[in-house]
Parts: C-alpha cells; sequence; structure tokens
C-alpha cells in the first residue's frame, strides 16, 4: 500500500465578512507545518476553505441584496486571495457549498439516520445566529449568548438529534488514553469537564432554512450548519467517492482551529460522527489561542476591532521601501514567533514592526548583508571551499535535528527561537572571526573558510526558514546563487552548499522601518491592493482600506454617498513637511474656510506645482495628526501601485468651495 499522506486541516471559516489576521493565524501555522512536512519529504495534503452555509451568511447576503450564491462567491475569492498574499499554499480549498460536499452531506446524514444515530424529536432551547449553536437555558449568561454576550434567539420545533450522548463516554475514555489526541492541555482538560457535565444529543437540523442542505426526504428540515462543516473534511478526504484516496488520507493527522471551537463541536460532535460511521478519530486536535486586540479583546469580525494582515505588510513595505512578499513573510513571521501557539496572544501592529528591525532587518539582514560585500571584496563574489573544519554548518544541522520536536508539537515560537540562535552565532561569527582581518595578514585558507562558513550557513537557513518564511527564504537562495536549486531538507545538513558558486547579493532585504514613519503612515497615500478603486484618497488607514475590501461585496446608497462633503479646493501654500520624504503640507481654500491638509504626494509633484491649482478635496474628513501637523481634510489623486499618478481637478474654472456630486 502506498505511503499515508500527511493531512492537515484548518477551519472553514464562514463567510459572514471578510478575512481577517485571526483566520490568518491559524491558516499561516497550518501553511508553516505542511510545507515543513512537504521539506522532509512526506506527502502533504492540506486542506483549508469556507463554510458558506447557515442562517448568518444567508442574512449577511439580504443585507447586502445579493442571493446568498452571489455572496458566498466574492467572500470566498476574498479568502483565496489573502491566502496567496499570504504564501499559503493549500491542496485543496473546499467550499461548503460545492455539490460535491452537499451530496456527501446528505449520504451521511441518510446513513446514520437509517443506523438509528440521528432520529426525529422536539429541540426547545435557545440558538445564537451570530455563533450558530444551540445553547440551554442554563448556559445562557444574563439571558445571553456566553460566547458573544448577543441577544439568542428562542427555538421550539420538531428537530432531527445526533446520539452523542450515546458516545459520550467512549470518546471520553479515548481522551483520557491518547493524551495527543487534543491539545494544548488545557484545551484537552476543558474537553473533559464539558463532557463530564454530560453530553446531551446534538440537534443537527432547522426548520428549513431556504439556504442550507435539504434533510434528503424530508423538506421541512434542512441540515444544522455546524453538521454540515465538520463534514468537509471527509469529503475533501475523499469519502465514499474515492476509496483508495481516502485510506491514504484518513484519518486527519492536525486538525488545526481556534480554541473555542474545539470541546463542543470539535472534540464531541466530530468523533461521535467518526464513532458512528466506523471510521478512525484524527490523529490531532490542535487548538490555538486567540489573537486579542491590545485591550485583551478577541480580535473578530463582530467585534469590528480586526486588522487586515495584507494592508499591514503592505504598509511595511511602503513605509521600508521593502519587497511586500518579503513583507508579508515578516507579518508571517511575526504571528509564528511573537505567540505560544496554544495560548492567547495580543497582536499590536507595532510589535510587528518591532520584530521586523530586530530579528529581519537586524539579524538575519546583516548576516547577509555583512558577509556579501566582503565575499565580493575578497573573493570577487565567488565562494571558495573551506579549506579548515568549519563550525556554522553543524550549527545548522543541530537546528534542524531539533525542529523535528518542535514542529511534531507545533511549537513555532521555539523552533524560530533555536534557528535566531543559529543567526545570531552566525553574526557573532563574523565579528569573532573578522574576515577583514584575516585578509590583511594574508591567511587566504581561514579567509576561505569563513565565507564558505558563512554561505553554507544561510544555505542551510533558507531551509530552514522555507516553512515559515517562504519567499524569503526563496529570495536568499536567488542571492546564494543556487535559485536553480528546488530547497531540501539535506540542504541544512552542513557542508551542501556548492563550493565555487557565485553569488548575486540584491537590494536590502528587510530594510529597517522607522517607527514614527510607520506611525504616520496611517494616513499617508494609498496602500495597493487588488481590487480596490484606482482612483483613491491621498489619506487612507487601516479602517478604510477594509472598508474597501467590503466595497466589493456590497453597494453603498446614494445616501452614504452624500455623507461625503466633497468640494473644490484651492491650494494657496505647500511646502514639505520636515522630516517626511513623502509629506507636503498645503494651504487649501475650500470657500468658506481655509484648511491645513498633510498629504503624501512629495515625490510626485514639488511644492510650487500645486499652488494654485483647483482640486477635489474631501472636507468632512476627522483630523489626523500627520508628523506633528493636525491635517483637516484631503486631496484626492489617482493611483498606481504606492504612486500618486495624477490629482484630481475640475476641468474648468469654478469657485472654491463649490461642492462636487
Ligand atoms: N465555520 C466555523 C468553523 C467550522 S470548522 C468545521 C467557524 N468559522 S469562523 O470564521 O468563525 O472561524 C473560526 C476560526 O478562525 C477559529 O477557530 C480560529 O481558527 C480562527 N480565528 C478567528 N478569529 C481568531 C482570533 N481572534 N484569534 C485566533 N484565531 C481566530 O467557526
Amino acid at each position: 500500500m502506498s505511503e499515508k499522506t500527511f493531512f492537515i486541516t484548518t477551519p472553514i471559516y464562514y463567510v459572514n465578512d471578510v478575512p481577517h489576521f485571526g483566520h490568518a493565524y491559524t491558516t499561516v501555522a497550518a501553511d508553516a507545518l505542511a510545507r515543513y512536512q512537504r521539506l522532509r519529504g512526506r506527502d502533504v495534503f492540506f486542506l483549508t476553505g469556507t463554510d458558506e452555509h447557515g442562517q448568518k451568511v444567508a442574512k449577511a447576503a439580504a443585507e447586502r441584496g445579493q442571493t446568498p450564491q452571489q455572496y458566498v462567491d466574492v467572500i470566498s475569492g476574498a479568502f483565496k486571495r489573502m491566502w496567496e498574499r499570504l504564501h499559503v499554499k493549500y491542496d485543496r480549498f473546499i467550499r461548503t457549498s460545492e455539490p460535491e460536499h452537499m451530496a456527501l452531506v446528505q449520504k451521511v446524514f441518510a446513513r446514520l439516520r437509517e443506523q438509528g444515530d440521528i432520529s426525529l424529536g422536539e429541540y426547545e432551547g435557545w440558538y445564537c445566529t451570530p455563533c450558530e449553536t444551540f445553547l440551554l437555558e442554563s448556559e445562557l449568561v444574563d439571558g445571553n449568548c456566553p460566547d458573544c454576550g448577543r441577544q439568542v434567539e428562542r427555538l421550539k420545533q420538531e428537530a432531527y438529534f445526533l446520539r452523542t450522548s450515546a458516545w459520550g463516554e467512549r470518546i471520553r475514555q479515548y481522551i483520557v488514553d491518547h493524551p495527543e489526541f487534543v491539545r494544548p492541555e488545557s484545551s484537552r482538560q476543558e474537553t473533559l469537564g464539558f463532557i463530564d457535565q454530560g453530553l446531551r444529543d446534538a440537534c443537527v437540523t432547522r426548520r428549513a432554512l431556504e439556504w442550507d442542505i435539504p434533510v434528503p426526504g424530508d423538506e421541512k428540515h434542512t441540515i444544522y450548519v455546524w453538521f454540515d462543516a465538520l463534514l468537509n473534511y471527509l469529503t475533501a478526504a475523499g469519502y465514499l467517492s474515492d476509496e483508495a484516496t481516502f485510506a491514504r488520507r484518513w484519518p486527519a493527522d492536525v486538525q488545526l482551529m481556534g480554541k473555542e471551537i474545539l470541546p463542543r463541536f470539535h472534540a464531541t460532535t466530530w468523533p461521535a460522527v467518526l464513532m458512528a460511521l466506523g471510521l478512525p478519530l484524527p490523529r490531532m486536535l490542535f487548538a490555538n489561542g486567540w489573537l486579542l486586540t491590545e485591550d485583551g479583546d478577541k480580535m473578530s469580525k463582530s467585534a469590528g476591532n480586526v486588522v487586515d494582515p495584507v494592508v499591514l505588510a503592505e504598509r511595511i513595505a511602503r513605509i521600508a521601501g521593502g519587497d511586500a512578499d518579503l513583507c508579508a513573510d515578516a507579518v508571517r513571521y511575526y504571528l509564528l514567533r511573537e505567540i505560544s501557539f496554544g495560548q492567547d496572544g495580543r497582536f499590536v501592529s507595532e510589535a510587528v514592526v518591532k520584530r521586523y528591525n530586530a530579528d529581519l532587518a537586524n539579524d538575519l539582514g546583516n548576516l547577509w548583508h555583512r558577509s556579501a560585500p566582503l565575499l565580493k571584496r575578497y573573493c570577487d563574489g565567488v565562494v571558495p571551499r573551506a579549506e579548515q573544519p568549519t563550525e556554522l554548518g553543524a550549527a545548522v544541522a543541530e537546528a534542524a535535528g531539533g525542529l523535528e520536536e518542535q514542529m511534531a508539537n507545533l511549537r513555532y515560537r521555539e523552533a524560530l527561537q533555536d534557528i535566531w540562535a543559529v543567526i545570531r552565532r552566525g553574526n557573532e561569527y563574523i565579528d569573532r572571526r573578522a574576515p577583514w582581518n584575516l585578509a590583511k595578514s594574508g591567511d587566504r585558507p581561514a579567509l576561505h573558510t569563513v565565507f564558505y562558513d558563512l554561505c553554507d550557513c544561510l544555505f542551510g537557513l533558507t531551509a530552514l526558514l522555507h516553512p515559515f518564511m517562504p519567499a524569503v527564504a526563496e529570495r536568499l537562495r536567488g542571492e546564494l546563487g543556487v535559485a536553480d536549486r528546488a530547497v531540501s531538507w539535506d540542504d541544512c545538513r552542513g557542508g551542501a552548499y556548492p563550493a565555487g558558486t557565485r553569488i548575486a547579493p540584491g537590494k536590502p532585504l528587510f530594510p529597517r522601518i522607522d517607527m514614527k514613519d510607520f506611525a504616520a503612515a496611517a494616513a499617508v497615500v494609498g496602500e495597493p491592493s487588488e481590487g480596490r478603486p484606482a482612483a483613491r484618497s491621498v489619506a487612507s488607514d487601516e479602517k478604510g482600506v477594509r472598508e474597501e475590501a467590503m466595497a466589493d461585496t456590497k453597494l453603498i446608497s446614494f445616501h452614504e454617498f452624500e455623507k461625503l462633503d466633497l468640494r473644490v479646493g484651492e491650494v494657496l501654500e505647500a511646502e514639505k513637511v520636515p522630516g517626511a520624504d513623502k509629506l507636503l503640507k498645503l494651504k487649501v481654500d475650500i470657500g468658506d474656510e481655509q484648511r491645513t491638509m498633510v498629504a503624501g504626494v512629495a515625490e510626485q509633484f514639488a511644492p510650487e506645482e500645486l499652488i494654485g491649482k483647483k482640486l477635489v478635496v474631501v472636507a468632512n474628513l476627522e483630523p489626523a495628526t500627520i508628523r506633528g501637523v493636525e491635517s483637516n481634510g484631503m486631496i484626492l489623486a489617482a493611483t498606481e501601485g504606492r504612486t500618486a499618478l495624477a490629482l484630481v481637478t475640475v476641468d474648468r474654472d469654478c469657485p472654491n468651495g463649490s461642492p462636487v456630486h
């Protein structure tokens, strides 16, 4: 029989809003594990996707005046785009609205009903639509949902139930006997506590919701979104459709999810379904903690406090003058390095920049950007053969050995700490061996050894870094002159780098960022991003960009448009903002008053070019202080990428302050 596939899953995400950092956290972690396993030669199947049924999705579509299908098509596309931008390389993106999946759900439902594991009864209790959860009276907190705190709906209706209670003791025993099944320990204990309260049969249908999957042979009911969603893992594994594939893929090796959906759904309902079907349970369910905001709240769509990782990466790239792909990797790095995977952690944009400066620009960037010029100067950029024993290669090999244990336990943070110990050692090695002194003293064998050792170390590091930062690893390999060699685990054994290679160093990988520029950038020229309008405001912040992403999914009403106070304004004065290359401070006459506005167009327009121009401005934007200057309003420009191409002006003279509609 062929090798068992290493099967990794993320939860499938609800499509009631666009993706954010919380989703990215679980998905990037799954991607790093998938890449690591691929690198170790495993046949990997990495599954992610979108959960497209349920009342809240139907509601979100209706609010936007769209059919559910139109709506889910757009949002699932937004998830795919985000994964692409964050270098998430999945093998299958499942959508629960796919006919193949819907057919499987109906088949499984029918089979369990036939077996007597699903039967008709009456549900009387509460339902939280935002969480799509059935709740008992005793579970409510002050009459509201215990998880999201929102209002719940009373339900009393005929419904089908899964006999979860019948499997409770067996599930409990399985968790006790297999300590590696539910991780981390806190989630395992929580699950045992949940089971000990007594598992009740799970309601698995709703009263004929239009957008959900119909119960086979009973049109009065549709299948509950969680029952439908959990089965995505079986659809993708090939259950009941491709026996050979299913035999290779199932059971899943690692199922990742946020801690809120582990005890009730993945560690009880899901095993009950699998046991009833006579299928083995997944090998590991691992719950990541929550990303919290600075104030300690869970980052979530419904709380409206989410940050878009792609916007952040683009902002970092723009301020640093760096590469957007490498900065997307910097965001991946932050997520996996900053927070212990099973625990909650606070997300702070400034902390991303701190890590960027300290770990990426300083440690990793320096190791390469110090080595390369020396190698050019003393060896004409061709890596010599080591003529004496080396030491860094062995350090890389040792770190590679340690990674196995760390990755088996999803200890991303510790894995990266170990890799960074090697990087720091490399920098310390340059200081200690001082190649410039070796060159001066004419000790060529020692000099050659140092250069080989450094390049071999960096080469090995590309393999170690690949799971976490694939674009960075690829860039470094190109600069090390080995772009044509596919990354391989063998690269980090020490001594694998081919001597005689000519290096091809490029621009700094991670140009340093001044924190002041970062703070100011929240309000400067347009972050480019796919699908966003070409003519955009000159000032923009993350919230604005997010709203633009949402604009993909809905039209605005005339009433909403009317909220904008657009006017013709004449630029009276223009000057550079001291210490900020991109900013101009303008005095603009908007009819009834003169306003100061800060615009990020200094690289494209000289101050004198603007004086006397009649521009279209947004007059009712809330003030923002940028580099110490209070900006009251914003000029508009057409942009391409990071560059303002043309200012939005009027095509003939008109009085200052004329409204623009
Ligand atoms: N559709 C269900 C899951 C069905 S799986 C068979 C669902 N979807 S969700 O869109 O609400 O996404 C939940 C998952 O997103 C969490 O379990 C977690 O993996 C991730 N996260 C969303 N917000 C998060 C944080 N603030 N922090 C960490 N992870 C978060 O539940």
